[in-house]
């Protein structure tokens, strides 16, 4: 691992009432009906905690896995399935959270891949967008912050597996440059 510092870009406080609103957001959209949060793993885990905490209409959970990989060139990255949800989706709103959408290639197979399931509804919801890095025609429902190109940590987040647990945003510095 390069040496590397760490700087607070969204603090805790700040996440925690983003969260809320959209929690807010989705109770509003949603009532009178259910939802299913599908959390994309690892890094969807926290905040789709922190929201199923805060919606007020019945909610259940599952999860899912996908890993995208570039296949020559950046703009064929192909994704791969590692997990399909354990429910049934046929019939249900699914709500996909995702921890952050950067190219957006992982974004779009998951709205492809549920489609198939033919559930009643499928809305997307992302803690972090990087809107300059996007190659894949996809834009999040629900989106807690836009954000600069920077490589980030914290919140589910890794760098080389860790930093995910860290309760804050931040930004990735090797050696006085921001990765
Ligand atoms: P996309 O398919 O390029 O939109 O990739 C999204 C995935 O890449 C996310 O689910 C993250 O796992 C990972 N990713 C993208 N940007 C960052 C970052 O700044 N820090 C950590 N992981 C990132
Ligand atoms: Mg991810």
């Amino acid at each position: 691992m390069k040496a590397h510092t760490i700087s607070t870009l969204i603090p805790e406080q700040e996440l925690k009432e983003r969260i809320a609103q959209i929690a807010g957001q989705i109770s509003s959209d949603y009532a009178g009906g259910k939802v299913k949060l599908l959390c994309v793993l690892k890094g969807g885990v926290f905040f789709a905690c922190e929201l199923a905490k805060l919606i007020t209409v019945p909610v259940t959970i599952d999860f899912m896995q996908i890993s995208s990989y570039g296949s020559g060139t950046m703009s064929s990255k192909k994704a791969v399935i590692r997990k399909e949800p354990d429910d049934v989706l046929e019939g249900q709103n699914v709500i996909v959270v995702e921890d952050i959408v950067d190219t957006g290639y992982t974004l779009a197979a998951l709205k492809e891949y549920l489609e198939s399931k033919k559930p009643e509804s499928v809305k997307t919801c992302v803690l972090l967008d990087k809107p300059d890095r996007r190659e894949a025609d996809v834009c999040a429902d629900y989106r807690g912050f836009e954000i600069p190109n920077v490589f980030v940590v914290g919140f589910g987040l890794d760098y080389d597996g860790q930093y995910r647990n860290l309760p804050y945003v931040g930004a990735l510095d090797f050696d006085g440059i921001t990765a």
